[in-house]
């Protein structure tokens, strides 16, 4: 089998871990999020989860890549435990599982991008999105998405991936800046920011029981954990990256994104008087409310396609990380050359996807149990493995390059055992309450 590829430099691996992380869930669920449980509260709430939950996690995927050097399900192999491999494959199929439906967004957002040019959602915005996402032209942008997403995969993480996100991550950083800028004229700007990140302890105290699990729920999420993204990618990382340091600047990186979204959005809403429920953070969120304000912009056509196409990139990012998890099974495995594997896994995706192309209710349903049960699911028999089944080999791999870091192993291997995973037995119960006992839903899915 010809050598297995790495990521030429470690800011290469940063970005793409980055491109991964930064996408739909920080652009439009974090500031949603954020609005509707209390602004500023939420904000505290959800540092905490990524701090406790969200980067333990993602370190305890790191190890399992970087110490094997393969793909997800076979990492577990490697690791000396063969039965285990069943959780890297549950992990690579909740992956493939929401790509499927991700590739439809994205598919929404090229043709909101063909749409800001023509400012075709100015006057109707949501007669637009109700024609645009779902039914035959649905499925043609998921098409045209997925090829790109199958296109960038197929040239390698070196040529492919790493060239890619290089220039994609620092035009999401410079494009939302600039868009921050734009909307800092406008009237409702002051009253947006201070809807956005002042606190309202009243909220938080009222609804803190479902603003905890929302909290963690989003950390994951948006972190791309429980996917097997994050093993993939190590896999790809030489032997003597400071991994404790990088998952630091993936975290914060992703954190601050969120945040800038925010600042974007929020003037744009306040400025037009839009009111912010729960309901506003669901289907349809950015392409329905947000749009709605972008008429009343100066150059509102060229800020719509500024923003969307920001958009489009940070999905993008996110989608050839999960294409690249089921790639890399495939590659290590089978001797067919890799534009085939991309090929033929664009291929089941473009299946998989098409109800969600269909019918936004499908998308919907394939979300729900993404994000109720297999996320939650897969992240919990992951943290279980690592920190339980292969705590001690897991400890001495965070060690290795870590330098100073390196005595901060142990009480990540008890915040591993413990907290992450009695928060994510807490959002697993409360995922299967919401699905299958008819409460109400305690979270939002990000669709
Ligand atoms: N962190 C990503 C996001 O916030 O959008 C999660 C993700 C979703 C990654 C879908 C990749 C993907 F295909």
């Amino acid at each position: 089998m010809s050598e297995r590829e790495t990521w030429t430099t470690r800011v290469g691996f940063l970005l793409a871990a980055i491109g991964s992380a930064v996408g739909l869930g920080n652009l439009w669920q974090f500031p949603f999020k954020t609005a509707t449980n209390g602004g500023a509260a939420f904000v505290a709430f959800y540092l905490v989860a990524v701090l406790v939950v969200g980067f333990p996690a993602m370190l305890a995927e790191f190890v399992l890549g970087r110490r094997t050097n393969v793909n997800a399900v076979d990492a577990f192999e490697e690791m000396g435990h063969r039965n285990w491999r069943l959780v890297g494959g549950f992990a690579v199929f909740t992956g493939f599982w929401i790509l499927s439906y991700y590739n439809v967004v994205g598919g929404w957002v090229l043709r909101y991008i063909l749409g800001s040019v023509r400012g075709a959602y100015f006057g109707d915005p949501a007669g637009y999105f109700g024609a645009v996402s779902s039914g035959p032209e649905a499925v043609l942008a998921q098409a045209i998405f997925l090829g790109i997403v199958v296109g960038i995969v197929a040239f390698g993480i070196e040529d492919g991936i790493e060239k890619a996100t290089k220039v994609m991550v620092p035009s999401i950083v410079v494009l939302m800046i600039a868009l921050a800028a734009w909307v800092a004229t406008l009237p409702g700007a002051g009253e947006g920011y201070a809807f956005f990140l002042s606190p309202d302890l009243g909220t938080m105290v009222a609804n803190a029981g479902s603003i905890i699990p929302f909290a963690v729920g989003q950390a994951f999420f948006t972190l791309s954990l429980g996917m097997a993204i994050m093993i993939t990618y190590s896999s790809y990382v030489g032997e003597d990256d400071n991994l404790i340091f990088d998952g630091g600047v993936i975290v914060v990186s992703n954190t601050l994104v969120g945040i800038l979204a925010g600042i974007v959005v929020f003037p744009i809403l306040l400025t037009i008087g839009a009111e912010i429920t729960t309901q506003t953070g669901g289907a349809g969120a950015l392409f329905v409310a947000t749009a709605a304000g972008f008429g009343t912009l100066p150059y509102s056509r060229v800020f719509g396609v500024v923003f969307f196409g920001v958009v489009l990139i940070a999905a993008l990012s996110s989608a050839i990380s999960l294409l690249e998890v089921t790639v890399a099974y495939a590659n290590d495995n089978y001797g067919v050359p890799r534009p085939y594997l991309a090929g033929a896994a664009g291929l089941g995706l473009f299946v998989l996807g098409l109800p969600s192309a269909w019918d936004t209710a499908w998308l919907t349903w394939f979300d729900n149990f993404a994000y109720q049960l297999f996320l939650p699911l897969s992240g919990l028999l992951l943290t279980v493995f690592v920190g339980w089944i292969v705590g001690r080999d897991a400890v001495d791999e965070l060690r290795r390059g870590a330098d100073g870091l390196g005595s901060f192993s142990d009480v990540w291997l008890w915040t591993l055992r413990l907290v992450v995973l009695v928060a994510l037995l807490g959002t697993l119960a409360l995922g299967v309450q919401t699905m299958f006992l008819g409460s109400d839903a305690a979270f939002f899915a990000p669709f």
